[in-house]
């Protein structure tokens, strides 16, 4: 049993890709939803209009993870609310990014005002727009945010957030979020703002903002481990954490959960690897959940021990 669920939703696979990845098109969101070991698909994070993203290279593979400033290239809020509201055997969840926090709120009117009924996720962690801080480490914007939005939001909502470094910021931001009838966070967005540098030729590796851009990948395993366990130590439990950042192996999924993940997400790895990443790990999992005499994600998520 490797399932999980979101506001009631059931999801009979824990894992999801972590937006961006294998999301932009209708095309590769019917892949994923296709394979046999995914739970289900969510959207590249959609504006109100159409985008072309920040010039290229914007995405680059490293030893140890990724890099990169796509600067949410996606086909618009219509191209993907339209594909969400077709029947799919499986959930999606509808990513939105709105540039402002007006746009938020005009996307989410959008949505209020369709016959979509489904899960919804407010992306509040872009490091990659040009000029636009993340919205969520401003602790006073994003309970202004929340506050407009939940007068007049009435459907299944979640948030993705970014990482946070301080303790204190994991009680103020969850302060915040537990005000509100969240369905979900989903933990981390990439580490915002790291550097590569290519020794052998002098240069950054990719080309918005002087080679600034998010991490993703192994080496932020640890610090979406910490952002999961510390989020659900602190979150109301009816607001489940999608736990995102960092997994390789089936073990990386193992310890996700037991940080108290409910689903978890392939972003980086997913992009190497392809849709076949799902049935490694799912094997990978099996196995380790075989050998300690687990049956169910149940038995040992959340259950991190301390010493
Ligand atoms: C992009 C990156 C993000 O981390 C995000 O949350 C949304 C968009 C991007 O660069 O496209």
């Amino acid at each position: 049993d490797l399932t999980g669920q979101i506001n009631g939703v059931p999801f009979d696979r824990l894992f999801l890709n972590a937006s961006g990845v294998h999301c932009q098109s209708t095309t590769e969101l019917d892949e994923l939803l296709q394979d046999e070991f995914v739970g289900g698909a969510v959207t590249k994070s959609a504006t109100l209009e159409k985008r072309a993203g920040n010039p290229a290279p914007r995405y680059y593979e490293l030893a140890n993870g990724s890099i990169n400033s796509m600067g949410l290239p996606n086909n618009g809020f219509d191209y993907y609310i339209q594909y969400v509201l077709q029947f799919h055997a499986k959930p999606t969840i509808l990513s939105v990014a709105g540039l402002s926090a007006d746009d938020d709120i005009q996307l989410l009117n959008q949505i209020q005002d369709s016959d979509y009924q489904g899960l919804t996720e407010l992306n509040l962690s872009c490091p990659n727009v040009i000029g636009k801080p993340q919205m969520a480490y401003d602790f006073e914007g994003t309970q202004a945010l929340l506050q407009s939005v939940f007068s007049f939001f009435k459907k299944p909502l979640g948030v993705k957030l970014p990482p946070y470094f301080d303790l204190v910021h994991f009680d103020q931001i969850t302060a915040i979020l537990n005000q509100f009838p969240l369905t979900h966070v989903n933990s981390i967005n990439s580490i915002g703002n790291g550097l590569w540098v290519d020794v052998a030729s002098e240069s950054v590796v990719i080309k918005p903002k002087g080679g600034f851009g998010g991490l993703g990948g192994k080496m932020v395993l640890p610090t979406a481990l910490a952002n999961v366990r510390a989020l659900r130590q602190r979150l109301n439990d009816s607001i489940k954490v999608i736990g995102t950042g960092g997994v390789q192996t089936g073990a990386d999924v193992f310890a996700h959960i037991l940080c108290g993940a409910e689903l978890v997400s392939i972003g980086t790895q997913l992009q190497a690897e392809g849709i076949g990443v799902y049935h490694r790990l799912t094997n990978e999992l099996e196995r380790i959940m075989a050998d300690k005499g687990y049956t169910a994600l149940a038995d040992f998520r959340g259950k991190l021990n301390t010493i």
